[in-house]
């Protein structure tokens, strides 16, 4: 069970702003909640910026009472909407947004988002001292600092319970089956997908795989009687990566079907895990902030809720468990 920092809240910051950015994470909206109504609790005035920075950049700020993010919980998406905003690269842009906040009397900003998302944060708490803090949200589960990210469980559940499906007609017509997940440059989805879809391969960008070593795999299964197979692929970062491993797949005698997941994985109502998570790290994050701490994101660690700054988090890469990699080559031999 995750446990709440032990904080003692001051009443450092009473009028604080939330906004979601980058891609969105079901759990987010579960997040929304917690920040606006543990706020509220605690003596502050919350804000909603709709489409992240964007929003931000063009005033679409508005208070938020109790009951703005009733019935919210259980919902996929964000009812802040989210945007992933260029101009935020510029420094006189993140003044500007840092200026906004303050002419509204907002003194303190919570981002629900990810690395990029972060970095805006972190260099506009730098160059203006506005007060931010990061609640990591994105089903990749590729920050560093936290070993549970806001959509992570929502989206495998989405792409095993997918797998299990692909598997019934998989079986049926004795088939070889690409079914690619999401993660553009980590393999976290591919492989918490591969092993709980009992995947017969995965792949992901981290670990260069031969077409030779697919195949070697396909034919172990085949000789002992397996008539169809799956494997998961991590889209990576070059568009259309299965659809090519199809085709070489397909020039070595072991013609598949693919089966791109996309963003099916991204939508749905968040799982019990992910709400939990998304309304533990709300109230951290206010908390934090209440207590004077900012410039930093909360995280999971160990089942505690953890603070870590922003500069040991942002453009780092957390890296995959490769004994769970291994574990997984095991299980589907
Ligand atoms: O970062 C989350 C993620 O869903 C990645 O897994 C994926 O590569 C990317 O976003 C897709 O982004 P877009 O919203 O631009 O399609």
């Amino acid at each position: 069970m995750l446990s709440l920092p032990k904080l003692q809240v001051t009443r450092e910051h009473r009028a604080i702003a939330v906004l979601t950015s980058g891609g969105d994470a079901p759990g987010m909206n579960a997040a929304i909640r917690s920040v606006v109504r543990y706020g509220l609790s605690h003596g502050c005035q919350v804000y909603g910026v709709t489409k992240g920075y964007s929003g931000l950049l063009e005033g679409q700020i508005f208070p938020m009472e109790l009951s703005s993010v009733a019935n919210i919980i259980q919902r996929g998406g964000t009812i802040l909407k989210t945007d992933r905003c260029e101009a935020f690269y510029r420094k006189s842009v993140r003044k500007e947004a840092a200026n906004i906040l303050r002419r509204k009397s907002i003194n303190a900003l919570v981002v629900i988002g990810g690395d990029g998302s972060f970095t805006g944060a972190h260099l506009m708490e730098k160059e203006t001292r506005f007060p931010t803090i990061g609640i990591p949200g994105t089903i990749d589960n590729d920050i560093i600092g936290t070993e549970d990210t806001i959509g992570f469980d929502t989206a495998v559940n989405t792409a095993v319970e997918a797998i299990d499906k692909i598997r019934d007609t998989a079986s049926s017509h004795d088939r070889l089956f690409l079914v690619e997940v999401m993660g553009r440059s980590s393999g976290f989805i591919a492989v918490h997908t591969g092993i709980g879809g009992g995947a017969e391969t995965i792949i992901v960008p981290e670990e260069k795989e031969s077409i030779q070593s697919i195949c070697k795999q396909i034919e172990r299964g085949v000789e002992r009687g397996k008539t169809s197979s799956i494997i998961v692929v991590a889209e990576g970062k070059t568009e259309g990566r299965s659809t090519k491993l199809a085709h070489a797949l397909e020039k070595k005698g072991y013609p598949p079907k693919v089966c791109i997941l996309g963003h099916t994985q991204r939508g749905g109502d968040p799982s019990g895990h992910d709400r939990l998570l998304a309304s533990v790290l709300g109230a951290s994050a206010v908390a934090y902030l209440m207590n004077g701490k900012s410039n930093c994101m909360v995280g999971v660690q160990k089942n505690q809720v953890v603070r870590v700054p922003f500069n040991q988090v942002i453009g780092k890469k957390k890296t995959l468990d490769k004994d769970i990699l291994a574990l997984a080559r095991v299980l589907a031999t």
